[in-house]
């Protein structure tokens, strides 16, 4: 027997009753979502900032080092594995050279050490990039030609990635697309006995308007920023298959898209040429989209959401990253 029409021939076959009765489609669905597959990404305000929201992410709060374990104990409680961190630095932090990013002392340092105490079991995964450092908003340093230095960028990311490990950190995923980072912060890790940390790299990390909201969050978004000169083209599909396999060469443990909904032809890709688990990062628009749209009754909110996740594991994700985890593990 294989797979072929041949068989298909109505009304010897019926596909309709297969679909009829919800119990026969709950044992026949073939994805199933569930908080193992969730990732809740967290934003951790410096105390010099002071709005707790902002209205372009809807319901979503930027916590404080005061506020965030009470969150995180009802994460955990929901029966969420991990969260992600992202720092929210005030404006008077940044600098040309993203200093602030390689402070032992910064807002993600410290609520690594308070989480790791607090929380042993957690899975704490940082965000290395420098675009939240930066006053260019740029993910990298920018050089006297007004480019984005590469190697300068990726020297930065790697004592920025050791001095998460040291506050408690067992996943760095980096997220800003410099060339050989991967390598460089892997080599860092090994020398200095760091050999079980986790990598998740951002591999095919697409230059993408889908970042807005998330750019307001960490309160450094710039009018017209273009990242093209890093981040993949949205229309390529090869180059970003190249840009994973040379992730994994340089000793990437797990491959992430992003955006996700718009780009899972390339998670399926992921998923298919390489032995990595595959992450993908429903972004800040993808989330804000749906919000918006419930919000004006133009389609059920909680349907929307499962169906959005249940297609990108459809895809091949083991992993998601999702503002909507929180809330999805309490319907779950
Ligand atoms: C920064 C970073 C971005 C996102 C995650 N890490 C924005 C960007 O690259 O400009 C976007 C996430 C989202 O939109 O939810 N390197």
């Amino acid at each position: 027997m294989q797979r072929s029409a041949e068989y298909l021939k109505f009304p010897l076959f019926r596909a309709r009753r297969i679909r009829k009765l919800n119990w026969i489609r709950n044992l026949v669905s073939e994805t199933q979502i569930s908080v193992n597959d969730l990732v809740q990404p967290i934003f951790i305000r410096d105390e010099k900032v002071k709005d707790k929201t902002i209205s372009s992410m809807p319901d979503l709060e930027r916590f404080s080092l005061k506020n965030i374990s009470k969150e995180v104990e009802e994460l955990c409680k929901l029966g969420i594995n991990a969260v992600a961190l992202f720092p929210v630095i005030d404006k008077s932090q940044r600098s040309f050279e993203a200093k602030e990013a390689t402070n032992p002392n910064n807002v993600i340092c410290k609520c690594l050490r308070l989480l790791r105490k607090e929380f042993p079991d957690l899975g704490i995964i940082c965000d290395i990039a420098l675009d939240p450092f930066t006053t260019s908003g740029h993910d990298g340093i920018i050089n006297k030609f007004d480019e984005v230095d590469n190697d300068k960028t990726i020297e930065v990311l790697s004592q920025m990635s050791i001095n998460y490990v040291k506050s408690g950190c067992e996943v760095i995923a980096p997220s800003d697309m410099m060339d050989g980072r991967i390598i460089n912060i892997r080599k860092n890790l090994e020398d200095q006995k760091y050999t079980d940390t986790i990598i998740i790299s951002y591999a095919a990390k697409f230059s993408s308007q889908f970042y807005g909201p998330f750019r307001d969050i960490i309160g450094n978004n710039k009018k017209n920023i273009n990242k093209n000169s890093y981040q993949l083209n949205s229309k390529n599909r090869i180059e970003a298959v190249k840009d994973a396999l040379a992730d994994i060469a340089e000793g990437a443990d797990i491959l992430m898209v992003k955006p996700a909904a718009y780009y899972l032809d390339i998670v399926r890709d992921l998923k298919e040429l390489s032995f990595l688990p595959i992450a993908a990062y429903q972004v800040s628009s993808e989330y804000c989209m749906i919000k918006n749209c419930a919000k004006k009754n133009i389609f059920n909110y909680n349907e929307t959401v499962l169906e959005s996740l249940s297609c990108i594991k459809r895809a091949g994700a083991d992993i998601i990253f999702s503002y909507f985890s929180k809330e999805v593990a309490k319907w779950l």
